[in-house]
């Protein structure tokens, strides 16, 4: 066979994964082989693939294993919307895209690869976890790609998409990296599967149930993005990296806008004139960002905290909001987890804040104070007390107690602090300050309730106003809301070079 024969015969034969018979059955799962989803990725004819021809010399614990080159993974280079990206892509055609010694060290190539050159690395998760065959070597290959993320984290954003199973361990590296996208019906991640736990717990539950992307979207929050489908999970990867940067040196790309008439006639009454009345801070955030820009994540899990990207006059930003109309937007356990997250994230790679507070508190009870509610709610705080990006905030109705300090106020290092007229900025709601601070005159009054309602009111005109924290500096300006949008464009501009030394430290230590 001549020498160029004899290549296009080798490369036909990785291409083909595990044959055939296994394509077609992937297939049949609804599911994409690892090539089709690298199509479907990356810019057209970007893709270069890199060790297509490893093999797997290595004996197996019973019998020597069959050659497939490539090995259950695609690997390589290409561009996405035109910037360099590196990823990797297992194949499950072969040995169910089981992670081997090989496999491990081409995954290991890609991500060195991204550090040097300080560009993401996206995973596509297809494997029936560690090559059983290989026993503790296929273990070591895993640990070498959890160092990897590790040391990645923060330095390049990750992103892994699980459109496949992914149990055991292998879970670990998808949780260590910055952004997990699932696919419905398709893709599963546990720690132990359902055989395990009905040995262990004695509970009898399917594995959609138990890791399934419903699941992860709304109860863990393990997963960021629960898709419909594989090309909708890999046209989020696409959506998701034109927001952010290509490493934590750089920012990210900057869309053209060309400013017009930015005053948002709509914001003026979109706050109801009852405070206890819920509105949609999403219709809030369509207001302020540029059209069709705001990409929520994690949107089905800890619904009364909002955080996605959005831009402002072609900028990219990060947005955390309080939700009043989802448990009147108070901050409980995985909101405050959900919130800090993405704060550190927007931090670690330069994509500034923008904060809409409407909350009335901490949320009360013995399941809060029994989880951890002080040590959850402090991430939040200590995010973004920590956050160095220009940091802005929107206070558009309540900031109480505790929430005021902790959702990005001027004392924990905000650059511009927004109130609507409508917001109350207290240590705590009308009725319940008057209820500790007038306890014994209530009580000594002819009319106590109607005593109460006349000191409810009297609290209300006096501190439920933007204007004691507008006169103390702590809010920088009260805007009519129609005007919001005028004053962040102008705010994120003024602060775009802005710089900020920190104490030396190796780092803090967020109270995990
Ligand atoms: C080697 C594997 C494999 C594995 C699957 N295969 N998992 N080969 N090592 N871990 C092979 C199968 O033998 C089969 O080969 C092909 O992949 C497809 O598998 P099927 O079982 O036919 O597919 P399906 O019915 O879709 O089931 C997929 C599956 C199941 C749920 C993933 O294969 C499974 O349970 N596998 C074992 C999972 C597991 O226990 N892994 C180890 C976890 S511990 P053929 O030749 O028939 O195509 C772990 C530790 C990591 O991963 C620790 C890191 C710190």
């Amino acid at each position: 066979m001549n020498k160029i024969d004899e290549l296009q015969t080798r490369i036909a034969e990785a291409m083909l994964g595990g044959g055939e018979v296994r394509i077609a059955s992937q297939h049949k799962k609804g599911k994409l082989t690892a090539r089709e989803r690298l199509q479907l990725l990356m810019d057209e004819g970007s893709f270069e693939e890199l060790d297509m021809l490893v093999t797997n010399r290595n004996k197996g614990i019973t019998t020597e294993q069959e050659q497939f080159p490539g090995d259950g993974v695609v690997t390589g280079y290409g561009t996405i919307n035109g910037r360099l990206v590196y990823v990797f892509s297992q194949d499950f055609t072969v040995y169910g895209g089981s992670l081997s010694e090989p496999h491990a060290r081409k995954i290991c190539k890609v991500m060195d690869l991204a550090m040097e050159n300080g560009a993401p690395v996206i995973g596509l998760n297809d494997s029936g976890g560690a090559r059983i065959q290989e026993g503790v070597v296929s273990l070591g290959g895993y640990a070498d790609i959890f160092y990897r993320n590790t040391r990645a984290s923060g330095v390049i954003p990750q992103i892994s998409a699980i459109m496949g199973p992914c149990a055991g361990g292998a879970v670990y590296s998808p949780a260590i990296t910055d952004f997990i996208l699932m696919v419905e019906q398709t893709s599963y991640m546990f720690v132990t599967g359902p055989n395990v736990v009905k040995t262990v717990t004695h509970e009898e539950v399917t594995s959609e149930e138990l890791g399934g992307a419903q699941t992860h979207a709304t109860k863990s929050g393990v997963t960021h993005f629960a898709c419909a489908n594989e090309v909708e999970c890999i046209q989020n990867i696409r959506t998701l990296l034109s927001y952010i940067p290509q490493n934590c040196e750089e920012t990210a790309p900057v869309y053209p806008y060309t400013l017009g008439n930015e005053v948002r006639e709509k914001l003026n009454t979109l706050i109801p004139a009852n405070p206890n009345q819920p509105y949609d801070m999403k219709e809030v955030i369509a207001e302020l960002t540029d059209a069709e820009s705001f990409f929520e994540v994690h949107k089905d899990f800890a619904e009364n905290i909002i955080v996605g990207f959005a831009r402002i006059a072609g900028r990219s930003i990060g947005i955390v909001a309080n939700q009043p109309a989802h448990l009147a937007g108070v901050l409980d356990i995985h909101a405050s987890v959900k919130g800090a997250r993405f704060t550190r994230f927007c931090d670690a790679f330069n994509v500034p804040l923008l904060v809409l507070v409407d909350v009335p508190g901490f949320l009360p009870g013995t399941d809060q104070e029994w989880n951890g509610i002080i040590t959850n709610g402090a991430k939040l705080l200590f995010a973004l007390s920590e956050a160095t990006v220009p940091k802005l905030t929107v206070t558009t109705r309540k900031a109480y107690g505790g929430a005021y300090c902790v959702m990005n106020s001027k004392h924990i290092g905000a650059d511009l602090n927004f109130a609507f007229p409508q917001a109350e900025i207290a240590v705590m709601g009308a009725k319940g300050a008057v209820e500790i601070i007038y306890k014994k005159e209530i009580d000594a009054a002819p009319d106590p309730e109607a005593r109460m309602n006349e000191l409810v009111s009297e609290y209300t005109e006096r501190y439920a106003n933007p204007y004691l924290a507008a006169e103390k500096g702590y809010i920088d300006e009260v805007v009519e809301p129609s005007q919001t949008r005028v004053k962040l464009i102008k705010g994120f501009k003024m602060l775009e070079n802005k710089v900020v030394n920190m104490p030396r430290k190796k780092h803090g230590n967020i109270p995990l």
